[in-house]
């Protein structure tokens, strides 16, 4: 079975996705799949041939890109031609196809890779894909939509308050309008520390924490920061409570979803403060291996387990997810379980959630991949 794995893309999470794009194809039955690699670089063009991304080096510090490894051979994606529908364009501007695809692996994280925009490509080219179809995908990527459906199923999720900065363009104008968005902030009614987000990016990009009450400037940067990676920002409560993730399951369309042993991500790096102020950021998901190691399951009560894991597989059905999901939830003193976000392509780096929590609950990283994969082609 030929088996495209996209990566890379338009989103800020480029450099993610190539990471996670060589963790799954190492851990790829290569005897059973043949994977066809295909990069799409930050400004939109797919490329193949050059380096595998299995040869990436990962070692000197600095993030993986498309363009980095993969030479230029750009391909061409012929819209109407189905599973024979990818050529890639020779030197001589002649075209080769890729051969028959049975199956698209979109290893992407962000807008244009989680959000729907790629599957609804696939969708249109009428090509079997891994993971989570267009509503999903969308709904999943936009924390304000995430939260509107997952309430109204009555899962519990975080408060906040939702702030469309499309007006607003340069830095000037946010601290211009500092006051009013302190007001609002405020009038809101939400308890600090606050977490200032955009709706629709992942892996931290444009997040920011903030301690204390009455620093409207400071509110302003945040939400500049956050709107520059989308214009619709959140500013949500952040909640005293332990992360914890669960990783979600439905290889096949006719069974029901499972759910792996929840798990934690333990900060091991204290910042210079002494830890004050310190989240699970960019940094220490990507940049510092010494940052955090994933413990799963979570050091957790039983029953708490097993009720993250129920609410982790409401909220994937709720938001009509399929293939697979992480599901990141607060879990408070007191065994409240609030839903965060779902992530409908979880990262599958080396020190990723997704695949250590399937290995965990004894399903191997190339055994899950095998599953994702049969299970489209069954
Ligand atoms: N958005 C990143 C890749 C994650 O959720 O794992
Ligand atoms: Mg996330």
């Amino acid at each position: 079975r030929r088996i495209l794995v996209l990566y890379g893309g338009k989103a800020d999470e480029h450099s993610i996705s190539c990471i996670s794009a060589a963790g799954v194809l190492k851990a790829m039955d290569t005897t059973r799949f043949e994977p066809v690699p295909v990069g799409i670089t930050k400004d939109g063009r797919w490329l193949t041939g050059g380096t595998d991304p299995r040869d990436f080096d990962l070692s000197s510090g600095s993030l993986p890109t498309v363009e980095q490894s993969l030479g230029s051979r750009p391909v061409v994606v012929d819209m109407g031609g189905g599973p024979d529908g990818f050529y890639a364009r020779q030197p001589d501007g002649s075209l080769q196809s890729l051969g028959h695809i049975d199956a698209v692996l979109p290893v992407m994280h962000g807008p244009y890779g989680e959000d729907g925009s790629i599957q609804g490509l696939l969708e249109t080219m009428g090509l079997p894909y891994v993971g989570c179809g267009v509503f999903a995908s969308a709904a999943c990527m936009d924390k304000d939509f995430t939260k509107v459906i997952l309430a109204a199923a009555g899962i519990d999720v975080v408060s906040g308050i939702t702030l469309d900065t499309r007006n607003f363009k340069a830095a000037d104008q946010f601290s211009g309008q500092a006051q009013a968005l302190q007001a609002q902030v405020d009038s809101a009614g939400l308890s600090y520390p606050l977490f200032v987000k955009p709706s629709r990016a992942g892996s931290s990009f444009g997040v920011t924490k903030l301690d204390e009450q009455g620093q409207a400037q400071a509110l302003a940067q945040a939400v500049f920061e956050a709107s520059r990676h989308d214009w619709k920002v959140l500013v949500e409560e952040g909640i005293a409570g332990r992360e914890i993730e669960c990783a979600v399951l439905q290889a096949r369309s006719d069974q029901e979803p499972t759910a792996s042993w929840p798990g934690e991500v333990v900060l091991d790096r204290k910042d210079e403060a002494g830890g004050e102020g310190q989240f699970y950021d960019f940094d220490s998901k990507y940049m510092d291996e010494d940052a955090s190691h994933v413990e799963v399951p979570a050091r957790l009560p039983q029953d708490t387990l097993e009720a993250v894991r129920q609410v982790a597989i409401k909220a994937f059905k709720v938001l009509d997810c399929s293939g697979l999901s992480r599901v990141d939830t607060f879990v408070t003193p007191q065994g409240r379980i609030l839903v965060n976000e779902i992530n409908t392509m979880p990262g599958f780096t080396p020190i990723s959630m997704y695949p250590k929590a399937w290995e965990a609950t004894g399903l191997p990283y190339g055994d899950l991949i095998s599953q994702l994969i049969d299970g489209l082609l069954a």
